[in-house]
């Protein structure tokens, strides 16, 4: 084996085993950055060595290309599926038959007649049939009808949890059979992006989880947080075959897959119940969602003898949880004001049992949910709950609507500080523009306010401002400039020394620049370089705080929305309030004339900066080259004007030479930022 090879080799059981204690074992031994750097490392290395790549390498989780449709598989030994039990009668029910088809243990009052049974959670996701051969994920296979499934491997190699190789003396093959689902956590960052970007949400983890596992495109399923859990096999060959089912999830989980941490062996009736008991009373606590638990016979003999009918065991059973969703009347709509001001909507409804608890809210999400769903104020509705996740209002029954229904409209003013609440055409969320002046949304404003790349203070951090507005001494960015120190050397984990040190960083935070102090004001969608242009623009904060929509939308690389946001911020009485006293508390920049763009000696060009700098930050060279009025991109293509290649430039210094792109090193970078075009007529 070459030197490469081996150090790609060991590599590769690196990631393996670290993949292993992260997805499977929930117990990571190293920070994510050393576990990138392995990854950085081994993609360098199969980089330069392309011939080494193997199809178990973690780099080849996800393909490439999208597949037209899933390839039919049978499976070599059907999937079954399970008798449902809805009460503890037909637990009891199953019990007795298993025990009258065990000769030896039939007799109700026969003394230590108990069977014995492993009972697990049942997962609400999809069953999968996986096949390793020597140990190498091969194929990978939805349920299907039970005979034969769709080919999802693609898809499936995606799932960090799953081992694309499977650990120790891997036997000639194994068919291993599990549940793939979302965890709740995933669910529910998925419906927020989604919300944010005013697409359709999902229903619940399991209808999220089968459509990032039926996506065509594996790179669209690589972005869904999928999980894994294994709870039996079907063809297996070349290993001992396990005595009981507590068994086999030992056997699984030696080979590196991932088996259920809450599966219990428990006797008989009793004890099946009293797991049943327990796990319905931590259902809201799983980070995953369950619809009920599984009873299996754990002796492998004892499911021999006992067998199958049709399609399910005779040695197993599924005892479901009470129904996760309920009908019920809707009372009213409250909207809620999140931290970055975006209104939801949220059902306030006539307490109602769903799933084992009492339901008197529900969410909407936006506006758009609320329209595709017709929800009226007065409706019945039909409520769903999955774990811990918020109740959810599935649908409404329209046949029941009385005539005094009403629509539900999106309030013109914040419910919490009565700013406009503002909604941007094509947008599902609504916001408020009340920015700090609303207390929903006064702690994230003050934290950008004292960012780094805002004003930089010091030692005004989230634990310190959070005391601030808890304890009402902070309400708007003025507030800060009032504090005196004896109240502030009284918070928790402060003292004189530190409150001195944020007082003289307030105190210099009051020397800025105009661009810095417009960032900072944290305008809805006025970033960095937006900031900028507005004080390239109008040189003074009067002209801006003067200026129409329509002026303002001028400004280079401004658009419509934006410039609503920025001439509805200053239009506010109480941002001005804000301003006024900013600069009563002692605010000053440099004032400069107010340059149109086109003016300056950089404009219309676009530079891509890359690499370390060793004269300068990335930052600083950003800065400089956007008040020379050029134009700042993070990718080379033909319209680019330079590249600033670093030392470690990487691939887009190999673009920019594949385009002809003009590149500079840091001298050239020295004569631009002296408004000289190294190598280009002067415009
Ligand atoms: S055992 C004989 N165990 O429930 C083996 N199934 O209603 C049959 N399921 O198709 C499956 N969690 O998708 C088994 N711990 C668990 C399970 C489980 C969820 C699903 C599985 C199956 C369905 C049957």
């Amino acid at each position: 084996m070459s030197k490469a090879a081996a150090q790609a080799a060991s590599l590769r059981a690196q990631i393996a085993r670290h993949d292993h204690r992260y997805y499977v074992l929930d117990e990571p031994e190293i920070a994510d950055a050393e576990y990138d750097r392995l990854m950085q490392e081994l993609r360098a290395l199969e980089a330069a060595h392309p011939e080494l790549v193997t199809s178990d390498s973690p780099t080849q989780r996800v393909s490439g290309a999208a597949a037209a449709a899933f390839a039919p598989v049978a499976h070599a030994v059907p999937m079954l599926s399970l008798d449902n039990a809805f009460s503890e009668t037909d637990v009891a029910d199953f019990d007795r038959r298993v025990r009258e088809r065990l000769p030896g243990s039939a007799g109700t009052e026969a003394q230590g007649a108990s069977v014995e049974y492993c009972a697990e959670p049942k997962l609400d996701g999809l069953a999968v049939s996986l096949r390793y051969h020597r140990g190498q994920l091969a194929q990978a296979a939805t349920r299907g009808d039970g005979m034969t499934g769709e080919d999802v491997t693609a898809n499936v190699r995606t799932i960090r949890s799953i081992p694309l190789r499977l650990q120790g003396r891997a036997p000639e093959l194994l068919e291993v059979r599990g549940e793939v689902y979302m965890p709740l956590a995933g669910f529910r960052r998925l419906n927020e992006t989604a919300a944010a970007a005013g697409e359709k949400l999902f229903v619940n983890p399991r209808n999220a989880a089968a459509g990032a596992l039926r996506q065509l495109d594996a790179r669209v399923s690589a972005r869904r947080p999928l999980a894994a859990f294994f709870y039996s096999v079907g063809a297996w060959q070349g290993a001992p075959e396990a005595a009981s089912q507590q068994q086999l999830l030992a056997q699984l989980a030696s080979f590196g897959l991932r088996v259920n941490p809450e599966t219990r062996v428990v006797n008989g009736v009793a004890g099946c119940l009293e797991y049943y008991r327990a796990l319905l009373a931590r259902r809201d606590r799983l980070p995953y969602q369950i619809d009920g638990v599984v009873y299996k016979v754990n002796r492998r003999a004892e499911q021999l003898q006992l067998g199958q009918v049709s399609r399910a065991p005779r040695w197993a059973v599924a005892h479901k949880f009470p129904a996760d969703e309920a009908m019920t009347v809707l009372r009213d709509v409250d909207f809620q004001v999140g931290r970055t001001g975006v209104l939801t909507p949220v059902a306030r409804l006539e307490p109602v049992m769903v799933g084992g608890a009492s339901v008197s809210n529900a969410t909407l999400h936006n506006m758009d949910e609320i329209e595709r769903k017709d929800v009226r104020r007065g409706d019945t509705v039909i409520i769903r709950r999955a774990g811990d996740v918020i109740p959810e209002l599935v649908r409404v029954l329209v046949e029941r609507r009385p005539a005094s229904a009403r629509r539900i409209k999106l309030p013109a003013k914040c419910p919490v500080c009565g700013s406009p609440v503002l909604r941007a055409e094509g947008e599902a969320a609504a916001r408020c523009s009340g920015g700090f002046v609303c207390a929903a949304q006064r702690k994230e404003a003050l934290l950008h306010f004292a960012s780094r790349r805002a004003l930089d203070i010091e030692g005004l951090g989230d634990k310190l401002i959070e005391q601030l507005v808890d304890q009402a001494m902070v309400a708007t960015p003025a507030d800060l400039y009032t504090l005196k120190i004896e109240k502030l050397a009284g918070l928790e984990r402060m003292g004189e020394k530190s409150a001195a040190n944020v007082l003289a960083a307030l105190e210099r935070s009051k020397h800025t620049t105009l661009p810095r102090f417009l960032h900072a004001l944290g305008i809805r969608d006025v970033g960095e370089a937006t900031a900028a242009a507005l004080a390239r623009h109008f040189g003074t904060l009067a002209a801006l705080q003067r200026a129409s929509a329509e002026q303002i939308l001028e400004v280079p690389d401004v658009g419509p929305v934006i410039a609503a946001h920025v001439q509805a911020f200053f239009a506010a009485r109480a941002n001005q309030r804000v301003i006024e006293r900013l600069l009563a508390a002692g605010f000053s920049w440099p004032e400069s004339q107010a340059r149109p763009a086109t003016a300056l000696p950089l404009a219309g060009l676009t530079v891509v900066l890359t690499g370390s700098l060793s004269a300068m930050t990335r930052e600083a060279a950003s800065a400089a080259l956007q008040e020379l009025g050029a134009r700042l991109s993070s990718s080379v293509s033909k319209r680019t004007s330079y590249v600033i290649a670093g030392s470690e430039a990487g691939s887009k210094l190999t673009r920019a030479r594949e385009l002809g792109v003009t590149v500079l090193d840091e001298a050239g970078l020295g004569s631009l930022l002296r408004g000289e075009r190294p190598g280009r007529p002067t415009a």
